[in-house]
């Protein structure tokens, strides 16, 4: 399992009720936050990355959660990858993937986000898990953001 990362030049971290409408504000949130670091609303990082947060997230409020705590969405940006992580209370279930029958109506988020990320997993933390992705940063940075800017973009907007 990849649980080391190298040192991020940039972070965000938010918590967010879980519920569907919490689900929603981290995705939106998450594309808000990497067009601010360079990332503008619909490239192809900021889609893929929208899609893996909307997945993670529904899943955290769905099976993940833990009534009356929060999820936890953080996203790393290190020089070559961008990796987002969603962290819930619930420890004693696993996410896990199989193969979806054709008419499943359930049962394809973490296939999707096998597909789209680079790699991801699932970390055991104090209280619950964290699921974790990752997506290479393509060169595609808009222009409002330079390579000096990034070096010294830190860590976004933190609760504890
Ligand atoms: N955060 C989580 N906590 C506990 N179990 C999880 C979590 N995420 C996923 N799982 C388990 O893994 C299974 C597969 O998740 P996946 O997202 O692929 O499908 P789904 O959520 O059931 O359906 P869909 O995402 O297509 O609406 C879930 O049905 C659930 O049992
Ligand atoms: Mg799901």
């Amino acid at each position: 399992m990849n649980t080391e990362i190298t040192t991020p030049t940039a972070e965000f971290t938010q918590r967010f009720t879980s519920i569907r409408r919490g689900a929603r504000l981290a995705r939106h949130l998450a594309v808000h936050q990497l067009d601010a670091w360079g990332y503008a609303y619909g490239s192809e990082l900021s889609d893929t990355a929208a899609l893996i947060v909307a997945e993670l997230a529904a899943n955290a409020v769905t099976h993940g959660r833990v009534p009356a705590r929060d999820f936890e969405l953080r996203l790393r940006l290190t020089e070559t990858t961008l990796r987002i992580e969603v962290a819930d209370a619930r420890g004693e279930r696993a996410p896990m993937t199989g193969t979806p029958s054709p008419d499943a109506e359930a049962g394809r988020g973490l296939v999707l986000v096998a597909a789209l990320a680079t790699d991801w997993g699932v970390a055991d933390r104090q209280v619950g898990k964290t699921v974790w992705a990752e997506c290479a940063l393509p060169g595609n940075r808009h222009s409002s953001a330079n390579a000096d800017w990034h070096r010294a973009a830190t860590t976004g907007h933190v609760v504890s």
